[in-house]
């Protein structure tokens, strides 16, 4: 397990326009290039707005693009969404579901999140599926069992490890500088290991668990190298390209 490769996520949330775009794509492209063999995976969530030019603009490279959000349906009346084929079908690969900023701001539930899972599973996508608890329930002492319930709840039938990701994101650490302790993150990524084992058997070994929540260069590699710590997911750093990528050369094995 030691040998999987590392994957660096960024989630450019609701920020960017297209002379952001160019600029992220043109410098994170040139540093592709320059590092040669990219022994790291790194996959972008641009805003819905950007991901046809994203994808264009980053085919030479092995950076890999995702949606923020997707909708359970394939198409239909469904005003404002977007599906998990339309995603497909701009050059996505991955689709970001479940992250706090949805649940909280769109009153997403865990059932919904599976649904939406299973709607990029049909489409092809791989899943990141965020979890997390908000600073009341760590205070309560619930951090486990609310990690617990998310994923059980948030994760479809059919899950591998070649298309189902889990991230855990402290609500609390997100966005404010914070970050659990070491301890914290290995005993909630240790929980998650345990609750794929049980859905997912064999594949449990190889499904990638990332951390996220205020990953900076200054902290990433002491995060990136703890048991079963798979990756990052970014936010605020990855909008700032010598940021993103500092975390992505840490991540580097
Ligand atoms: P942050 O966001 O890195 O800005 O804390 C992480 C996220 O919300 O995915």
């Amino acid at each position: 397990m030691g040998q999987k490769r590392l994957l660096v996520a960024g989630n450019w949330k609701m920020n960017g326009l297209r002379a952001d775009a160019e600029l992220m794509a043109e410098g994170l492209a040139s540093r592709c290039h320059a590092m040669g063999n990219v022994a790291v995976d790194i996959a972008l969530f641009p805003p819905a707005t950007l991901l046809d030019y994203m994808a264009r603009a980053l085919d030479d490279t092995p950076i890999v693009i995702g949606g923020q959000d997707c909708h359970r349906s394939e198409k239909g009346a469904f005003t404002g969404d977007v599906s998990a084929w339309m995603l497909r079908d701009v050059g996505a690969s991955h689709v970001l579901l479940g992250h706090s900023e949805r649940r909280a701001g769109h009153a997403e539930s865990s059932a919904q999140v599976k649904d939406k899972a299973q709607a990029a599973q049909a489409a092809g996508l791989v899943a990141i599926i965020c979890v997390g608890e908000n600073s009341s329930e760590r205070d309560r002492g619930e951090t486990l069992a609310v990690v617990r319930r998310q994923v059980q709840e948030s994760l479809p039938a059919g899950a591998t490890y070649a298309n189902t990701i889990i991230a855990y994101e402290p609500v609390w650490a997100i966005g404010s500088g914070q970050v659990p302790s070491t301890e914290e993150i290995v005993n909630v990524h240790g929980e998650i290991r345990r609750l794929l084992v049980k859905a997912t058997g064999d594949d449990a070994g190889a499904t990638r668990i990332l951390y996220g929540g205020s990953v900076k260069p200054s902290n990433a590699a002491e995060i990136l190298g703890l048991g079963d710590v798979d990756g990052a997911l970014v936010g605020g750093a990855s909008l700032i390209l010598d940021d993103f990528w500092a975390i992505v050369t840490a991540a580097v094995r």
